[in-house]
Parts: structure tokens; sequence; C-alpha cells
């Protein structure tokens, strides 16, 4: 089995961060996103692995290599066109797929779970086609499946009343009976050939669809408020660690992981994990508080941050507290009563969000 991941689109939720970073890159507890979904298909002993970028993109390659790291093969196919929709992804990997068949995984879903049992399943029971389902509270916002007998009769899109609590996740199986589907749907009315058409010509056509819930949590990580609760998420699994330096007199409570070159400072400073700093830090007389993910090369002084996610080479000293934020590569955070005249100085890119 060969596994296909996504790592286009456009990431408009994400902006401005997304301007100048592809989103499957950012951060989640110190580590790319999309090296989560790489973790999930090696674990599952796939070798073989296709990995969707946008035209002209340098980016995931620089960062993902060759994926010797997971023991993978990879190959990157470029979404020639456009991000058109989930199911040109698939039929443009169609060289690569050939007909075997393949976990088609989206880059910015994060999970638990292991995903043996799901390609057990999916041949075990002779499917074409196997979608992961997650329980959650709120289906109206999501695609939701109609389960009758183990199979699934519909799938509904944001329905007004959903017919079980389950959402589709972005983690799919099939074979090559989907390439079948891929060629004959047409683009929805957004323009795009929509995998939730895929599987409604699929049922249509008698295919076998079935589908298996993800046991542990789920993250599809669209909207910046995702990204902070994916990071909880995985922050709530954190190990100690500790490479760095912790001066006499700073508090450290809970599970905190520091990198190497990292120095924590000053009598005033309590970290409170879950938390983990990168290598090469400076942190000085701060409150650093739990499920925050401090990247490398930071520099913080006289400032509380709790629940953020600071990217790589940020500099804050602030006097201020700092939650449920997310700070990008090379930002500048100081005081506004250090200089004059007095009042908040902001220089930010198109789309970003402030509140003062
Ligand atoms: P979405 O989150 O649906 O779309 P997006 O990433 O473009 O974000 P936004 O809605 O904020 O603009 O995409 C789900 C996954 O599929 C994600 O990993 C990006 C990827 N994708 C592609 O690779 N190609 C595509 O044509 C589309 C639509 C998405």
């Amino acid at each position: 089995m060969k596994a296909l991941i996504t790592a286009g689109g456009r990431g408009t939720r994400l902006r401005p961060i997304t301007h100048t970073l592809n989103k499957h890159l950012v951060p989640i507890a110190n580590k790319p996103m999309i090296f989560y979904a790489l973790e999930k298909v090696a674990q599952a002993g796939i070798k073989e692995v296709g990995i969707v970028i946008p035209l002209g993109d340098k980016e995931i390659e620089a960062v993902v290599k060759t994926g010797s790291k997971w023991g993978l093969r990879i190959k990157y196919i470029e979404q020639t066109g456009g991000p058109l929709g989930l199911a040109h992804v698939i039929k443009i990997s169609r060289d690569f797929l050939k007909d075997e068949p393949f976990l088609f995984y989206l880059g910015d879903n994060i999970i638990l779970s292991d995903l043996s049992e799901f390609i057990k399943d999916f041949e075990k029971n002779k499917l074409d086609c196997l979608l992961a389902l997650s329980k959650v509270k709120d289906p109206q916002r999501f695609g939701v499946p109609e389960i009758k007998n183990g199979r699934i009769v519909r799938v509904e899109e944001k329905p007004a009343q959903p017919k079980s609590d389950f959402a589709v996740t972005g983690i799919y199986l099939y074979n090559s009976h989907v390439f079948e589907a891929v060629e004959n749907i047409k683009p929805s009315a957004r323009g795009e050939l929509e995998i939730s058409d895929v599987h409604t010509y699929l049922i249509e056509h008698g295919r076998r669809v079935g589908s298996r819930e993800i046991t542990g949590w789920w993250k599809d990580t669209g909207k910046p408020e995702d990204l902070l609760e994916a990071n909880q998420l995985v922050l709530s699994n954190l190990e100690s660690e500790m490479k760095g330096e912790v001066e006499e007199g700073v508090v450290i409570q809970g599970r905190i992981k520091i990198g190497k070159e990292s120095r924590i400072l000053g009598r005033k400073t309590v970290v409170r994990g879950p938390v983990v700093i990168g290598e090469n830090c400076l942190i000085e007389n701060c409150y650093i508080g739990p499920f925050s993910s401090i990247g490398n090369n930071v520099e913080i002084y006289n400032t509380d941050i709790e629940n953020s996610i600071i990217f790589d080479f940020s500099d804050i000293n602030c006097e201020a507290r700092i939650v449920d934020s997310l700070i990008g590569t090379n930002s500048l955070i100081t005081s506004a009563k250090k200089t004059f005249p007095s009042g908040h100085k902001l220089i930010i890119g198109d789309q970003s969000q402030v509140e003062l």
C-alpha cells in the first residue's frame, strides 16, 4: 500500500502566517505539522509516499527531504492547475499511485491513534473505500455519514439534522475504483473537485464503502484556534527533557522540554508545563504558562505567555500578558511604554489580527 499526503491548498484561514509559510510547516509543539502525518504513515508500515505540493513549492521538500528519517521513500507531486480540490489531488497523482490501494491523508490533520487497524479492516472486508470517522460534539460543521448495517449509505455535508454524531475526517483508504469517481464527477459551485462527491459516486455505483472510528483525538488544523488546540493535544503527552540551563531560583512546574543552548534566567521566572522551549532561547523574568510552544532562537523578557505558539527567531519584551496567540517567525514585540509618542505602534502584515 502507498500513501498520498496533501501539502497544497490555499491556507486562507491561517493568513497572514500562510503568506510566507506553507500551512503544513507550521510548528505544532515545535515540530512541522506534516511530520505528524509522516509518522502515522510510517507507523502503519507504509514505505512509499507521495506528497502533493503547490506548483513550484520548494519549502516542503527542503524540510521533509527524502523521507529516510522515517524510513520512507517520498515523491513530490506538484498540483498543476492550482488547488482544484481533494479529488483533483487524487486525479493528478494517478501515475504515482498506479492501481495500488492507498491511504489518503490530509496533511493538516493530526491524530493520536495508530492506523494499522484501518488498513487491516480495509483489506479484510475487501472494501473499495474506508472513511476514518471521529465522534464530534457539533456534526453540523462536518461531512456526516449515515450508517446502516456497518456500511455508509450517504454522506451529508454540514447537515442541519445530522444522521449520526460522527464527522468524516481527513483520512481515507481507497483502491483503484476511486479513479472512476474522480474522472466522472464535476466541479462544485466553488470550482473544486470535491472529495465528498467521490464518496457519493462510489456509494451510488454500488462500491463497498466502510468506516472505522478513530480512537483518541483527531484535529483538523484549518483555523488559528484549531492550531492552538492541536498544540494543546500534542503537549498533553509531552515528556520532560532538559538539555538547556535553568538558573537557580527559576520555578519549574509540570512537564517541560528545553532544547540545547537555551537559558532560563531570573528570580521572577516561572515555567509551568506542559511547555516546550526550543534550542538557543533566552528567557528572563517571565511567566511561561501551560500549552506554550516556544521555537528556536527566541528571546523573551519581562512577559507572560500562555497557550501560544511562538515561531523561531522572535524577540519579545513587552511587560504584558500574551495568551491564545500565534507569533510568526522573526517577530518583534516591545513595550509601548518605552518609546514616544506613547501608544501602540504597529507594523503588521496583510490580514493580521491584533487585540489591544
Ligand atoms: P482545506 O483545509 O480544505 O483547504 P486549504 O488548506 O486550502 O485552507 P483554507 O480553506 O483555509 O484556504 O484543505 C485540506 C487539505 O488539503 C490541506 O492539507 C490542504 C490540502 N489541499 C490540497 O493539497 N490541494 C487542494 O486543491 C485543496 C483544496 C486542499
